[in-house]
């Protein structure tokens, strides 16, 4: 089959598109290598994709119609994932510019795309911070997500709205799956994963928000990428909800449409995430105990139900295990 991933040099595009390669399939990534981080670290991980058979890359922004218009065009995708965002919460207090852009205006060119040929199923990654202030967990498709925290969260709840109405207007089965933390080999270095392992090897200290009372609910990135494949092979059909064992299918009424929380539904303490990557270093961390920062959470806990019944499968890689492949990751591509 033929894939479409934009943001393919990206921390969960890369895995995406690796994954895709190697079972055979044909992928045209997009990605604008945005320097909201290093952008070394992007350009590596696409010399590996660009080492694999099967693949063609663009290098052009969401923003730039043309180009999205023209490779879109020519490619004539089956699936296409759409991954590519402005990302982080804390970056959107003094950019907020980057998040309209990528999020709306490139959302909605990437929309305004696809409709040439129609592909089989459009997925696009939404996240767990849509639930913003809600405080009962774990954290259902069917609540309300209407007050955002975050200008990262409006904008991906934005992303959302503008892809049903598509999905009702143009009826191309649209799937928004909504990512709790995500953490894995290549991670990003705005992440709290990738950021304590490199002050606690550099003997710096960690800040530690919440005063560690935060938890998340962390997937490993290879749990991630199992279940958005599995995902691609179930677009949203209207008038046919899937039977949910304690709760409900998200679809939507009037579109082929539906959310999917893609999440292991285990919540970690941050001090015990902390207490992981200081034995899986063997070094110990100073630490800094701060109040939560603006547009923080304290708990992300995702109800796994619907993810379940769509594909069979919820991530349950541990915590240990992920630490343990992260840290192994990061010291090789440091000496390197
Ligand atoms: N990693 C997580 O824990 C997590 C959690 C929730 C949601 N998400 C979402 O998953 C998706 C992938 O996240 P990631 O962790 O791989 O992030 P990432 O920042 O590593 O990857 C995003 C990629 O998109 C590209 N990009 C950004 N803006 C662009 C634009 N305007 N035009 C073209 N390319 C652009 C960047 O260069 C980057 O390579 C994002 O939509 C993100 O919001 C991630």
């Amino acid at each position: 089959m033929k894939f479409l991933v934009t943001g393919s040099a990206g921390f969960i595009g890369f895995h995406l598109a690796c994954r895709l390669l190697d079972q055979g399939h044909e992928v045209l990534g997009y990605d604008g290598m945005t320097p909201y981080y290093d952008v070394t670290l992007k350009r590596s991980r696409n010399e590996i994709l660009l080492a694999k058979p099967n693949y063609q890359f663009v290098e052009a922004m969401l923003e730039d119609k043309p180009a999205l218009d023209d490779a879109f065009a020519r490619f004539q995708a089956d699936v296409v994932v759409h991954l590519a965002a402005q990302a982080g919460v804390r970056y959107g207090l003094d950019h907020p510019e980057s998040y309209i852009s990528a999020n709306i205006i490139g959302t909605q060119n990437l929309l305004e795309a696809v409709r040439s040929w129609r592909p089989r199923h459009l997925l696009i990654a939404s996240t767990s911070s849509v639930y913003g202030g809600n405080e009962e967990v774990p954290f259902s498709e069917d609540e309300r997500t209407d007050f955002p925290v975050s200008l990262y969260a409006a904008t991906k709840k934005a992303c959302e709205a503008l892809s049903h109405s598509h999905a009702h207007l143009w009826k191309i089965p649209t799937t928004c799956f909504r990512f709790f933390t995500v953490y894995g080999t290549w991670g990003r270095p705005d992440m709290a994963l990738y950021k304590f392992v490199d002050l606690i090897e550099r003997g710096e200290p960690l800040e530690i928000y919440g005063m560690g009372q935060m938890r998340r609910d962390a997937s490993y990135v290879g749990d991630l990428i199992e279940a958005i494949v599995r995902l691609t092979d179930s677009p949203p059909e209207e008038g046919m909800p899937v039977k949910v064992e304690g709760g409900k299918d998200s679809l939507s009424p009037v579109a082929p449409w539906r959310t999917v929380n893609i999440g292991g539904g285990e919540p970690v303490p941050l001090l015990e995430f902390v207490d992981t990557i200081e034995r899986h270093l063997g070094k110990t961390a100073q630490r800094i105990m701060l109040p939560m920062q603006k547009g923080d959470v304290v708990e992300t806990y995702a109800d796994a139900a619907l993810l379940r019944a769509l594909t069979g499968f919820v991530p349950t890689t541990s915590i240990e295990e992920t630490v343990r492949s992260f840290v192994d990751w990061y010291r090789e591509y440091r000496r390197t």
